[in-house]
Formats: structure tokens, sequence, C-alpha cells
């Protein structure tokens, strides 16, 4: 399947760099620091797809040494500028062969396999796995398959009634509103279920798992948020790991 890195683009890429932590965002970063907490030994950590860095910033700001990978030269130089003392690597072919076995405790990727087509979260996922330090996890945020057909603070998908007949693997639209740039994200619509086989296939075991709501007293202007979860958060460990 011909699928476009929509992350691949200067315009986009510059709009996305003015995101934060607020709105419907907020939901998917708010239970990131009780999870490290309970699950991370070590400061090791890559952020795979790290985009324009928000991410790599916040692991940096919980005093992780974190490194930021990604294949859009577009997205990294947003996130290299923002934080010039950062590590930041640009791979044009997720190719993750350059980094030794074992070499992190903690892997977070943010939103990244929303973009990733089905056939390949198997590979990525076990190449992410082989870069784990013993006891290490993988934290994966990724978007809930509702998140497609409701209203949110940051989103619309009103334009596209579509996606509710789409199917694990195809193609779903989301426009994001906390930034200027109106054009629709492509994403790839994935389910628990194919979440949970991709993750054996890949070798990995889910440890836990959280489907954040708003309670309603955050301050921001939640449409749906106080009753479906946007996100699902995966924390994943090697499953011959102990545990
Ligand atoms: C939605 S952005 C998220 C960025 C960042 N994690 C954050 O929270 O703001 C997804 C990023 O994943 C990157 N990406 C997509 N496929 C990738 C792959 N196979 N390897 C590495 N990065 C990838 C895209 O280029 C994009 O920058």
């Amino acid at each position: 399947m011909g699928f476009v890195n929509c992350y691949e683009d200067v315009i986009r890429a510059s709009a996305y760099a003015t995101l934060e932590f607020r709105n419907t965002y907020y939901l998917a970063f708010r239970d990131l620091p009780a999870v490290l907490s309970k699950h991370v030994n070590g400061k090791r950590a890559l952020d795979f797809g790290c985009g324009t860095g928000r991410s790599t910033r916040l692991l940096g700001q919980r005093g992780f040494q974190a490194t930021g990978f990604d294949i859009s030269e577009d997205m990294l130089r947003l996130a290299q500028a923002a934080d010039p003392g950062g590590d930041y690597c640009l791979v044009p072919e997720d190719n993750l062969n350059q980094f030794a076995s074992g070499a992190f405790d903690l892997i977070l990727s943010a939103f990244t396999f929303d973009n990733i087509p089905q056939a390949k979260k198997v590979t990525i996922f076990r190449d992410l796995r082989r870069l784990l330090a013993p006891g290490g996890i993988i934290v994966s945020i990724v978007s809930s398959p509702e998140i497609y057909t409701h209203e949110w603070a940051s989103f619309s998908t009103k334009d596209f009634p579509e996606n509710a007949r789409a199917r694990s693997g195809d193609v779903v639209r989301i426009i994001v509103t906390d930034h200027q740039d109106r054009r629709p994200v492509e994403d790839i619509l994935c389910t628990d279920e194919s979440y949970r086989i991709i993750c054996q296939q890949a070798g990995l075991k889910v440890i836990q798992m959280l489907a954040p709501l708003a309670n309603g007293n955050e301050g921001y202007s939640w449409i749906d948020e106080t009753k479906i979860a946007p996100w699902v958060i995966y924390v994943l460990s090697s499953a011959e790991s102990a545990g």
C-alpha cells in the first residue's frame, strides 16, 4: 500500500511544533509520569517517532537521557531547533540497526504507530524489543479507534463519516484543530485486538493498558473526553522477561 508519511512536510511540521500538552493531548501525557515511575528502572530512553520533540523534551525533564528518532527531516529540524543540546537522530529508512541491542531502559512511542502501516508494525515492534535492556519497557501511546468517530477539544472527524466503516488496517482521517494546518491527517486504524496480536507476534506482552478519561476538572473545554477515551497507552515488555 502506498501510504505516505504526512509528517514529511514543512507546513505540517511547523504547525505540529506549536502543539504542547493542552486539550486532548493533555490526556495522552497525564498518566505518563506515574507509568514511568512504576515500570522503568534506568534512564536511557529512545523516543521513537519524536516528531518536533515535545515527547523527547518531556523525557529529558523527567531525568532521562533521551534520544529522539524520526524518519521526517522536517519534523526533526524543528526538534533540534527547540532543543539545541538534545540528541536527535534522522533515519530516512526506519533502520534501528544503528542502536546496540539492550541499549534502552525505556522506549516511548507517542502516536508514532498511528502512522505506520499494519504490516510494518510487527517488524518495528520486534526491532524495538531488541533494543530493550533487561527489564526495559516500551510505552506506546496510540489513538483509540473511537478518536476517529467523535469530536474532541483537539480534533474533528465530522467531515469523515466513512471512518465509522473502517476496519483495522484501513486509512482513517482526522483534523487537528489545535494548530493552523487543517489538512486531514491520514492514520491507519488499529483496534485493541489487532494491537495485541501484533505485540504477541513481535514477542512482546502487554503489562498494563490505560484508556485515559478526563474527569471534567482539568480546565479544558472537553467534548467527548469525559465519556470516551481518545487514547490507548500500552506498556509492553519482552515476552521473555520475568514477571
Ligand atoms: C504524530 S507525530 C508524534 C510526534 C511526537 N511523538 C509527539 O508526541 O509530538 C508521529 C511522528 O512519527 C514519525 N514516524 C512515522 N513513522 C515512523 C517510523 N517508521 N520510524 C520513525 N518515526 C516515524 C513521523 O515522522 C512523525 O514525526
